[in-house]
């Protein structure tokens, strides 16, 4: 599918102050601008529901409208006024990181939910206690180890085992087949099923991305037919992030499999520059902006907005965004509250007091930088959403 209303990416002049590599790509301004910005504190995150519906239904169309195929991560959405948005378009399944996420997907109504970490100590007593506390949410956790399989014994939560699938982070290495099938011999009526996550996987060619990415599924494919082949039946198979998800469900080994395959893209849900550029063949829109205030001009063709890296995460590096409706601005290094912004000549200057939609490169840290977001449908403010799984539960939520 193509998206018509994004232009060609045009190619931004490199200087000092930014990656030399980044193209920008030219959002048009229409559908998403406020009517009335006079009463609104900046920066402040946008969330457009309409465009999340979108991007989950574009999402949906990837895994052949089979919503079974879809383990969303969470750590974007993050709101739990999403996670229901996503439970209420017929997503049960989902992935997540932390303890807070895993409590707002319960509290969302998901029906299961891996915990996508191989947590131990309060963190694993957190994990079975939430498991206790929502029946109707099957919870999850991974491993990688035997000694991480122990505390799981007579909790309600279930487990799947880690793989590395050569992006070095986390899990067993591929090569120990043997230990993966004591692992899951070990967990008896726990283990659930196999996690390989590679996100490394990020060629800006979708041909590129399908050959790496279908390489390790078919190694991944070797240690499942191992672990059935010793009499243990595997019931989920989890793969890929945003980048590889459609090469997931392209890959022919899962498709009529034995077990559940399912890919866990979760950036789709709001997009960010770095996904739509990745993702241009598909009909993804931006959901999630930063609205920031010019605040200052300080050269005669550069100004400063107010959305430093304290609201638009700079992890991926700078440009930390692109201003919508004008692909030509050149966004710098910011600081913590500052971002300077130059203008190259012959496009008009922003004024002190006008206001800029700022689309993020990393969106997942960025919405984790608001406490709370402005709903915005029609041009106006339709609602305001508490960030619910922003940052960490408290340390000693357990002690009551
Ligand atoms: C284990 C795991 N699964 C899924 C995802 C979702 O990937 P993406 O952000 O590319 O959508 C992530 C992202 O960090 C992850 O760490």
């Amino acid at each position: 599918m193509s998206r018509p209303e994004v232009e060609a990416p045009t190619v931004v002049r490199a200087n000092a102050n930014r990656s030399k590599t980044f193209s920008g790509m030219n959002f048009p301004l229409a559908g998403y601008a406020l009517e009335d910005t006079s009463r609104i504190v900046t920066p402040a995150l946008l969330i457009y529901p309409d465009a999340v519906a979108g991007n989950i239904r574009t999402t949906l169309a990837i895994v052949k409208n089979d919503p079974e195929r879809w383990r969303p991560h969470i750590k974007t959405a993050k709101l739990g006024a999403v996670v229901g948005q996503m439970v209420e378009q017929g997503i049960d399944n989902f992935k997540c990181a932390t303890t807070l996420e895993l409590l707002t997907a319960c509290r969302a109504g998901a029906a299961d939910v891996l915990l996508a970490l191989a947590v131990s100590g309060g963190n694993a007593r957190r994990v079975a206690k939430l498991a206790e506390e929502f029946p109707d949410t099957r919870v999850s956790v991974l491993v990688e180890s035997a000694a991480q399989t122990e505390v799981w014994r007579g909790t309600r939560v279930g487990v799947f085992i880690d793989v590395n699938s050569g992006m070095n982070r986390t899990g067993i290495s591929e090569a120990r087949t043997g230990d993966v099938i004591k692992l899951a011999r070990d967990l008896g009526a726990a283990f659930r099923g196999l996690h390989w996550y590679d996100g490394h996987i990020s060629s800006p060619s979708p041909a590129e991305r399908e050959k790496q990415a279908h390489e390790g599924y078919g190694r991944l494919l070797t240690i499942v037919h191992a672990v059935e082949a010793a009499g243990i039946p595997v019931a989920e198979v989890i793969t890929s992030g945003t980048p590889s998800a459609a090469s997931g469900v392209s890959y022919p080994g899962f498709t009529g499999a034995k077990f559940q395959h399912r890919v866990s893209p979760g950036t789709v849900v709001y997009n960010d520059f770095t996904s739509l550029r990745q993702l241009e063949a598909f009909d993804y829109r931006p959901a999630a902006l930063v609205l920031a205030t010019v605040i200052s001009q300080p050269l005669e063709r550069q100004i400063t907005c107010d959305a430093g890296h304290k609201s638009v995460s700079a992890d991926a590096g700078v440009p930390t965004c692109i201003v919508m409706g004008h692909a030509e601005y050149q966004p710098l290094k910011p600081s913590e509250e500052h971002l300077p912004i130059e203008i190259p000549p012959g496009a008009k200057v922003p004024a002190i007091g006008d206001k800029l939609y700022l689309i993020p490169r990393h969106v997942c840290p960025t919405v984790n930088n608001f406490d709370e977001a402005l709903m915005v449908r029609g041009g106006r403010v339709a609602g305001v959403e508490r960030v619910t799984a922003r940052g960490h539960e408290h340390p000693l939520v357990l002690a009551g």
